[in-house]
């Protein structure tokens, strides 16, 4: 018996021996389970869900008088800008999150849909509306409010009806993200692979005895969205330390207003038993808003919460490596 035991040893030892070491990401390793990257031509707009529900809709003459006047030129929603329009072309674009009918051509009703409705896992908030009034053989009829993860412009806006629906008065706003180059794309110190502490738009620190902590990675396979994305925890592998990146100037807030913080994370760079410890601080003004503890996880989104005080400071904190933290597609948007 005991030669079998030894032996059920030596193999129980090679064995674990054989999970290898993660190769860390300065050195262009490979995630242990690759994280699906945004798929930026997904989810096109459902034209014919649309298109139908406007003709299940009776025609009612108050709709056609009340929104006369503000039909000409409303004005911008707050945390918005105008994108496009008014043009009679309706966007066909990815990253739809689908639409809602408004008793009005109410842009601040839209913009107040999109703020409101639920993340998609794979693209994160809304951050783009087209609003439209459908005419039917002459009479206007909805006004359709749609919503996207991805900014869209006059480009796609394409759609202008069939049959005898005509789509008029599109416009098309976009959420304004008060973080700035949350990509991180700004970052393109070489076109394949390189990292960095620090750009312009956004710091990495390490503590005492640390070394390189937070940093930015361009290297698309790293990335969620784009090339670029941000990394939390040792980049060398050298130190178990956790950094901080922090925005390259605080951000263009107003007192007193409310706004989301959002990310999307990922945590599958290493195994799950060395990812098992993995956490961010979400920090605004230097104090703790959130901790995330995700474990091992692919790419997840997610949003929190925040008051400003008025050029705010965000920041994230964590990273213990091999605990890797990457951070990517960062947004800030006023509620
Ligand atoms: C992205 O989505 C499009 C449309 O659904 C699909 O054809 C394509 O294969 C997807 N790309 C990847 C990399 O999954």
């Amino acid at each position: 018996m005991l030669p079998q035991i030894l032996s059920t040893l030596a193999l129980a030892a090679v064995a674990s021996a054989a999970v290898a070491k993660a190769v860390p990401p300065s050195l262009r390793g490979a995630w242990y389970k690759p994280p699906v990257a945004l798929n930026t031509t997904d989810k096109f707009t459902d034209t014919a869900s649309i298109v139908s529900a406007v003709q299940a809709q009776k025609v009612t003459a108050n709709k056609v008088i009340t929104n006369a006047a503000t039909t000409i030129s409303p004005s911008t929603p707050e945390g918005y800008e105008l994108v496009f329009g008014p043009t009679n072309g309706a966007n066909n674009a990815p990253g739809y999150m689908g639409f809602t009918f408004l008793s009005s051509y109410d842009v601040d009703a839209c913009a107040h849909q999109c703020n409101t409705r639920g993340a998609d896992a794979q693209g994160g908030a809304c951050q783009y509306f087209n609003i439209w009034r459908a005419v039917v053989n002459g009479v206007p009829t909805t006004y359709t409010c749609s919503m996207y993860y991805i900014v869209a412009d006059v480009s796609t806006a394409v759609n202008t009806g069939q049959g005898n629906l005509q789509v008029t008065l599109s416009r098309g706003y976009k959420r304004k993200n008060l973080a700035i180059d949350g990509g991180f794309e700004g970052y393109n110190a070489c076109s394949f692979f390189c990292f960095d502490e620090s750009y312009a738009n956004w710091v990495g620190t390490s503590p005492a005895g640390g070394d390189f902590d937070a940093s930015i990675f361009f290297y698309q396979p790293y990335a969620h969205s784009g090339n670029a994305v941000a990394l939390l925890g040792s980049a060398e592998g050298s130190d178990a330390l956790s950094g901080t990146l922090t925005a390259g100037a605080p951000l263009n807030t107003v007192a007193g207003k409310h706004y989301s913080i959002g990310f999307f994370h990922a945590s599958s760079f290493s195994s799950p038993a060395e990812e098992a410890a993995a956490f961010v601080d979400v920090k605004w003004n230097g104090a703790t808003v959130a901790t995330i503890h995700p474990g091992f996880s692919n790419w997840q989104f997610f949003q929190f919460p925040v008051t400003a005080a008025g050029h705010d400071i965000l920041s994230f904190h964590g990273g213990a490596a091999p605990a890797w933290s990457f951070l990517d597609d960062i947004t800030v948007f006023q509620v």
